[in-house]
């Protein structure tokens, strides 16, 4: 994408932006993070939750970041800049940036886990697999060896940090628009088998059946973040992706489009897992390793699995890298935009950055006990990250976007810009008060209900 605010591109089209930003939506948030979330957090009452949230919090918030984008045509911290000239409401474009970093260190980790996973995969790891306990065994050797951790690490940034400094998102995103119906594809095939394995009914009901006797504060806090990371909120992402959409395009249709797309997956990701998690007798609080474990032992019980399974972690590095694109853009943009430094010089510095700071995360499967078990915190470096940056950064970051466009910009100018490309926009007063109001005090809350429990 061009970054060059004189000659900038647009979307060839209203599915330009939809593609693209549900390429940046779609990704290891919906097929790692969200099942082992929904996990850890006690099942139905999350995914009902977390659903919730989307609809209520996530799609206005969407919309308010995407309209700053087209109306400033910027990068994150230029559009606050612009909007607000000379104030401190840069610093949320900042601490986007700073998210960005942090996000794309661990999201890497766990592409490259993904990315060797092709590779086990298709050399039969998993051929002779008879129960879950096995894959387990498998995952955690290969994810607490060192070498092939940061190996498959290095790759990924590497492939991700090609595609950046050549600019050739637009190219994949058109490949990943023929290659994501078949991830979609392939995830309804897992369904199918998972559904039909004995002792799935068990998992279906956790998956499906709310109690919401076990839910306390860090279940809403870990819905809150996992919507913000799912829907690619809170750090700038979707006002740098807004601001090439063209004025004639409805933002509010494309903005639904990639709401329902993004829920979907991650909905029918759960479906496959949780059945299968059960049938096989795991425990649903299993952490980050969850997908690993389930994904290969389903494709373990069925005929051309080996091959099956191949291609669904190929498709899965690839959702992986239409996120990652998105999130070093954000970081790139900024240090070209405001730092003056050529493309190639800031896609090589932020990616040795990030693979510097990814290192503790890729140590946390194993080896280097300091990170599999911090201090305090208790869980390992990784989960670490992914709470602190994928959750408490972009909720805060959310926070600051909602109250920037209800109360400082404004939710008339915000909606004269959504107004281009759909004159009429019903839904206006309703978006007002969920910006205005539901989306800065529930955030609010969540998060001081969290700061309470944490240390009072
Ligand atoms: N949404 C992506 C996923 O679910 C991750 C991601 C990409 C992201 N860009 C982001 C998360 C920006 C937060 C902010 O995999």
């Amino acid at each position: 994408m061009n970054d060059n605010i004189n000659n900038r591109g647009l979307w060839r089209s209203k599915i330009g932006f939809i593609a693209a930003a549900s390429g940046s939506a779609i990704g290891l948030g919906n097929i790692w993070r969200f099942p082992y979330l929904t996990g850890e957090n006690g099942g139905a009452a999350f995914v009902f939750i977390y659903m919730f949230f989307v609809l209520l919090i996530g799609f206005p918030v969407m919309l308010a970041e995407v309209s700053i984008g087209r109306n400033t045509q910027r990068n994150p911290v230029g559009a606050f800049k612009k909007l607000a000239p000379k104030t401190h409401w840069k610093y949320v474009g900042i601490l986007g940036v700073i998210s960005g970093f942090a996000i794309l260190s661990f999201y890497s980790v766990v592409a490259g886990y993904a990315l060797g996973y092709i590779f086990e995969t298709l050399f039969g790891a998993f051929r002779n697999v008879q129960t879950a306990q096995q894959t387990k065994l498998i995952f955690g050797e290969f994810a607490s060896n060192p070498i092939s951790s940061l190996l498959c690490l290095s790759l990924f940034l590497f492939v991700n940090g090609i595609i950046v400094y050549k600019g050739v998102e637009e190219g994949i995103e058109r490949w990943s628009k023929t290659l994501m119906p078949i991830l979609l594809f392939l995830l309804i095939f897992l369904v199918i088998r998972s559904l039909t394995l004995k002792g799935s009914l068990e998992g279906l009901n956790f998956y499906m059946k709310p109690d919401f006797s076990k839910v306390t504060g860090s279940t809403f806090m870990n819905a809150l973040g996992q919507a913000f990371f799912s829907l690619s909120l809170g750090m700038g992402t979707m006002i740098t992706y807004g601001s090439y959409l063209s004025k004639k395009d409805n933002l509010v249709t494309s903005v639904s489009y990639v709401c329902l797309f993004d829920t979907l997956i991650a909905f029918i990701a759960g479906l496959a897992i949780f059945p299968a998690l059960f049938a096989m007798g795991l425990a649903p609080n299993e952490g980050p390793d969850l997908v690993f474990v389930v994904i290969p032992s389903i494709f373990s019980k069925i005929p051309g699995g080996t091959y099956f399974g191949t291609a669904f972690f190929i498709l899965l590095v690839i959702a992986a890298l239409t996120s990652t694109i998105s999130l070093l853009e954000v970081v790139v943009a900024y240090i070209i935009e405001e730092r003056g430094w050529s493309r190639k010089r800031a896609t090589v510095g932020a990616s040795i950055i990030s693979f510097l700071l990814a290192i503790p995360s890729a140590l946390s499967g194993g080896i280097v006990k300091f990170f599999t078990k911090l201090p305090y915190y208790g869980g390992d470096f990784l989960s670490f990250m992914s709470t602190v940056f994928g959750s408490y950064a972009l909720s805060i970051g959310c926070l600051f976007i909602a109250v920037f466009v209800g109360w400082r910009w404004g939710v008339h100018r915000a909606s004269q810009e959504i107004a281009n490309g759909n004159p009429k926009f019903k839904s206006r007063v309703l978006w007002h008060f969920l910006i205005k109001f539901v989306s800065p005090i529930a955030v609010l809350l969540i998060i001081l209900n969290l700061i309470k429990s944490s240390f009072f």
